[in-house]
């Protein structure tokens, strides 16, 4: 649309004046807002810019595959991956709070980071896919105490010592906007139409202490719920789905031996920019048969719940 063009040709004469023949690197997450931000700051300078992916071994199912494939192959931009999975399993080790979770990864994350792009040599930028949102929910009100309802590692946790400067070209937007100027910049309609996908990934989707085993078993059942939700055409009209891994075993039968497994908590939500959410309305056809797949089909799972919570009072993320 003719909003979004003029919003990239502006993004783009901004970013060429503010970067120069500076080098500038650029964090992806695999989500849509720092691939944009990434393709467009692309566009702006070419090869002055290196995206780095740091795999922290908490993502989703088949989702560093994708990430490279677009990056290297569609876009044809220069990709450095690390593959740090066993250094975040190792720090996560016993931690079952969730801020200190947040902190841990966002400080290995930036750790991580900073060497990569220590062997790159002279870099003068660091690039974000920061929205709006991320701004708002992580700003101190005037008059009152400092409030920050979860600490976003991908706001202001850039530490001293990297001395870059930030080229945050997504900063005003909220997250229709960035998903229309990524239709813009030529992202295929199922990369633009992802769900959100929080920095600290399914850390955040499996209260307690996070395992190897324990991610192994969540993956498989967030990727039959999604799978399921895109066969029934649903998935373009939810904001978020995902499922979560609660620490509480509970007894099954099955055949006729008991079981004692995990619950696997599904949540789905609508909303326009994440700030509010209502839960999805699923037919209880479409709970029983994702409930019944997850459970046949995921060893480790003997029980489906939904979760109905809106926010507020509930948050979208389970921590
Ligand atoms: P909540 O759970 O706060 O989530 O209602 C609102 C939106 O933010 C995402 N989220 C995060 N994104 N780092 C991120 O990059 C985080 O620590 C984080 N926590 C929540 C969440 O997925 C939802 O889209």
């Amino acid at each position: 649309d003719w909003t979004m063009a003029h919003f990239k040709d502006t993004e783009i004469a901004k970013i060429r004046d503010q970067v120069g023949s500076g080098k500038v690197i650029c964090g992806l997450s695999g989500g849509v807002d720092s691939s944009v931000a990434a393709i467009l700051i692309h566009e702006a300078i070419g090869d002055q810019l290196t995206c780095i992916f740091v795999d922290h071994g908490l993502l989703r199912q088949d989702e560093r595959a994708q990430v490279e494939s677009l990056f290297r192959e569609t876009y044809n931009i220069p990709l450095v991956v690390v593959d740090a999975s066993e250094r975040f399993l190792a720090a996560l080790k016993d931690i079952d709070d969730p801020e200190q979770k947040r902190k841990i990864i966002g400080k290995l994350f930036i750790d991580v980071f900073d060497e990569e792009a220590k062997k790159l040599g002279d870099v003068d930028f660091l690039a974000q896919g920061t929205l709006y949102p991320d701004v708002i929910e992580s700003v101190s009100f005037s008059g009152g105490p400092s409030v920050t309802i979860k600490s976003h590692h991908n706001v202001g946790g850039l530490p001293e010592r990297m001395r870059m400067k930030l080229v945050e070209p997504l900063r005003e937007l909220f997250k229709d906007e960035v998903r229309a100027l990524g239709r813009e910049l030529g992202l295929p309609e199922a990369f633009v139409n992802r769900h959100p996908f929080p920095g600290p990934g399914l850390a955040i989707r499996i209260p307690g202490a996070v395992s190897e085993d324990k991610l192994a078993i969540l993956r498989q059942a967030d990727a039959i719920y999604l799978e399921e939700i895109r066969a029934a055409g649903l998935y373009d009209t939810i904001w978020q789905a995902f499922a979560v891994l609660l620490p509480v075993r509970t007894v099954g039968v099955m055949g006729d031996a008991r079981t004692y497994d995990f619950v696997c908590a599904l949540r789905a939500v609508t909303s326009t920019d994440g700030m509010t959410a209502d839960y999805y309305d699923f037919s209880h056809e479409f709970l029983g048969r994702a409930a019944r797949r997850i459970i046949n089909e995921v060893r480790g799972i003997n029980r489906v719940v939904y979760d109905i919570t809106s926010k507020p009072p509930g948050t979208i993320e389970w921590e």
